[in-house]
């Protein structure tokens, strides 16, 4: 076939859709959802208004947001088959994994033509968009032998979400962090598993094998599993003085070695999203007591400042989620389940975009194999 593109690997600046969901400028920082700042919404709204207006489109009025919000209230429970088989999974089982078979499990109820039928799509969104915080709690549970705690209509999305895991009603200040942190990483433009998300909504499969590809996608390291690895990262550096961090830090990079919770394909500055959670992660420390990796954060930022900041390598959101989670009570390996309860939203607001114009995502590749090889029989090669 005749070669008519340049190869981009990881498609860097190639555009693959139109949207009008969130807008990343990476060179100013800054991050809109349907045109509004981040940093208003994460100062203004609750987890659910965010979600409307990321199905939507639009930011809802009062009357528009109560029977929204009544309805992912209802479809916070999921089935007992999904956590009987959660019950058969073994309990080593990364709660990843187990999210995706838990998205999988709830696929067995789809009914209907979602392509066909807008209210159907709009409906499955928003009941994935409730469910996946129970699944990721009742994973939680079911591998600590526990029985799940059924999700509680009286108290918020997040709020729900940190009572689910441990069954204790979370400290306000917590459960205001936690909604934060969900309005930050429910959207991102055409990431690794947005894409994923749409490449799979792009062959008309149903909105559960959508989430359950995304949540594989996201669940490397190079993407969402980024943040569980900045904790062990940080408190693997052996002499906290500032010398010692930097040390650290010239030697990694000698080696090529990526520092988790840096760099940015799209923000060649510092991510807006790490500057909110760096200001709640003060906060929150203010209320709940400061934690000493915090303060060894910041001394490699500003240390990395110094040795990458010219190549527009800067903090990104996982840098700070992870201590913020720490905090919260959050086990590590819950890190990247939490990016999905909040990012499983952005998912279907694209699989939403994607079928209103579908074309079947179909790219060509560039052969650099042999051709045309004369085939030998088994007995004479
Ligand atoms: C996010 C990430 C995958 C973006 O990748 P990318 O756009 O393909 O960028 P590249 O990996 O090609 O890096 C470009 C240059 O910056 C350097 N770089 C990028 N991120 C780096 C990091 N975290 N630490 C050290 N160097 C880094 C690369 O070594 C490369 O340098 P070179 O040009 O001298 O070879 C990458 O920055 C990374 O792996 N970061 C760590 C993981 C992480 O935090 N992921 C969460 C993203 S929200």
């Amino acid at each position: 076939m005749a070669q008519t593109s340049p190869f981009v690997p990881g498609l860097a600046g190639i555009p693959c859709a139109k949207s009008a969901i969130g807008m990343v400028d990476g060179s100013a920082g800054k991050l809109q959802y349907r045109g509004y700042p981040i940093e208003d919404l994460a100062k203004a709204c609750s987890f659910e208004e965010v979600v409307y207006l990321l199905l939507l489109g639009e930011l809802p009025t009062e009357a528009q947001l109560a029977p929204f919000r009544d309805e992912m209230v209802r479809e916070r429970e999921i089935s007992f088959r999904a956590i009987d088989v959660f019950e058969r999974l073994p309990e080593r089982a990364h709660p990843m994994t187990a999210l995706t078979i838990g998205v999988s499990t709830l696929g067995t109820y789809y009914e209907g033509d979602h392509v066909e039928d807008l209210a159907l799509s709009r409906a499955i969104a928003v009941r994935l968009t409730a469910k996946v915080p129970t699944l990721v709690a009742a994973w939680h549970r079911i591998r600590q032998g526990k029985r799940p705690v059924p999700p509680r209509a009286d108290l918020g999305h997040a709020e729900n979400f940190l009572y689910m895991l441990d069954g204790e009603v979370p400290d306000p200040m917590a459960a205001h962090v936690a909604e934060v942190a969900l309005i930050l990483h429910a959207e991102h433009s055409m990431n690794a598993s947005t894409f994923a998300a749409r490449v799979t909504g792009s062959t008309l499969a149903d909105p559960y094998a959508v989430v359950a590809s995304a949540v594989g996608a996201l669940s490397g390291r190079l993407h969402g599993g980024a943040n569980e690895r900045v904790l062990d990262m940080l408190r693997a550096i052996p002499d906290p003085s500032p010398e010692g961090v930097r040390r650290w830090a010239e030697d990694r990079l000698a080696r090529h070695d990526k520092i988790m919770g840096f760099g940015h394909r799209v923000y060649k500055v510092k991510d807006p999203r790490a500057d909110i959670l760096q200001n709640l992660a003060t906060d929150l420390f203010a209320k709940l007591g400061r934690t000493p990796i915090y303060d060894l954060a910041v001394e490699l930022e500003g240390q990395m400042e110094k040795l990458v900041g010219h190549k527009g390598i800067y903090p990104n959101v996982d840098f700070y989620s992870g201590i913020v989670y720490e905090k919260l009570g959050i086990p590590v390996d819950l890190f990247t389940p939490v990016f999905a309860v909040a990012r499983v939203s952005g998912w279907l607001a694209h699989l939403l975009e994607q079928l209103e114009d579908n074309r079947i995502f179909r790219p060509s590749q560039i052969w650099v194999g042999e051709k045309d090889r004369t085939f030998v029989p088994m007995a004479e090669r």
